[in-house]
């Protein structure tokens, strides 16, 4: 990929191991910069657009506390009713009339391949915060970065990904990132959500190393890391077929309890019921460092694409 400046961030398999290595250097960059003095004024008199066409807490407001950390504005969508989409104008006139007033525009939106539309249509470059059960490739950088801070290495690391793997965007994302560092991973899921055929195909065809069970403590007492993800219901076209899928997997002390040693546990968030609030106090319970981090790699990522730090 090279220098990521005016490029757009689509998909996890767009990145290599060198920058991924030059994302984390930034983001600790970054992130001790924010420790010595709270703003900075390297995007000074630049502009990011947020269009988020479906829910965000974090991906929306990290973004823009990360564009306003470095001296830069952000101007936003707001809600899709308050915006001129519900007089039913297109994503792609949306996206153009963005890149009118923005120098880079963040978008969110149900539709997998949307970002890559949206891209298509514009030379401003586009940041895809997750489009439908595609991709959300900023979020798996975040987490690669969190990996890196909680664990010390990404190297020949044992994952257990549970939970929707069918519909999770971020786990499509990270697992791309991962298997750059020879992971072995676990796919735990129920039987109706399990990893899409193309990406365990492709994994296996790469040599990579992969289980699909639907034994959780199995496969979490051999592994380094549990990355747990939420059901995810709005996917659900036949809400009976989540209420038979809801809550397969839970953790919580009791689960804490039966595990061999300590582990590392990540969580995109939001969460529903899958880990319980006892376990935020458990030392290995990594999401809200893992949260925090987003805004350091979002940082990193406006930075290199607008002003082409190396
Ligand atoms: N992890 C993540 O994408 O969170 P939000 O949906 O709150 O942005």
């Amino acid at each position: 990929m090279g220098s990521l400046k005016g490029k757009d961030i689509l998909h996890g398999n767009q990145f290599s191991k060198r920058d991924i290595d030059t994302i984390i250097k930034n983001a600790s960059y970054f992130e001790k910069e924010l420790k010595k003095k709270k703003a900075l004024n390297l995007l000074e008199g630049k502009i990011l657009a947020t269009l988020f066409f479906e829910p965000s807490t974090r991906t929306r407001l990290s973004f823009e506390a990360a564009m306003q950390r470095l001296g830069g504005g952000v101007i936003s969508l707001g809600s899709v009713e308050s915006s001129s989409v519900a007089k039913g104008e297109t994503l792609t006139d949306t996206v153009r009339t963005a890149s009118q007033y923005a120098d880079v525009i963040v978008i969110r939106h149900p539709r997998t391949g949307s970002a890559r539309e949206a891209a298509e249509a514009v030379s401003t470059p586009i940041i895809n915060a997750g489009d439908g059960t595609g991709q959300h490739p900023t979020q798996a950088l975040l987490d690669i970065y969190t990996i890196y801070k909680e664990l010390g290495s990404l190297k020949n690391l044992v994952v257990s990904i549970i939970g929707d793997l069918k519909n999770g965007r971020t786990v499509h994302a990270l697992v791309e990132l991962l298997s750059l560092y020879q992971t072995q991973f676990y796919f735990v899921s129920p039987g109706a959500l399990r990893m899409p055929e193309e990406i365990t195909s492709n994994l296996t065809q790469r040599g990579i190393k992969i289980e699909e069970t639907e034994d959780m403590l199995k496969a979490t007492n051999a592994s380094h890391l549990i990355y747990m993800t939420r059901i995810q219901k709005e996917r659900f076209t036949d809400l009976s077929e989540y209420e038979r899928v809801k809550g397969s997997y839970i953790i919580d002390e009791a689960f804490l309890k039966k595990l061999k040693k300590k582990i590392t546990i990540l969580h995109p968030l939001p969460r529903v019921d899958e880990i319980s609030t006892e376990v935020d106090d458990y030392p290995g319970a990594a999401y809200f460092r893992q949260m925090r981090n987003g805004v350091f790699v979002r940082m990193a990522l406006l930075a290199m694409v607008l002003e082409g730090i190396p």
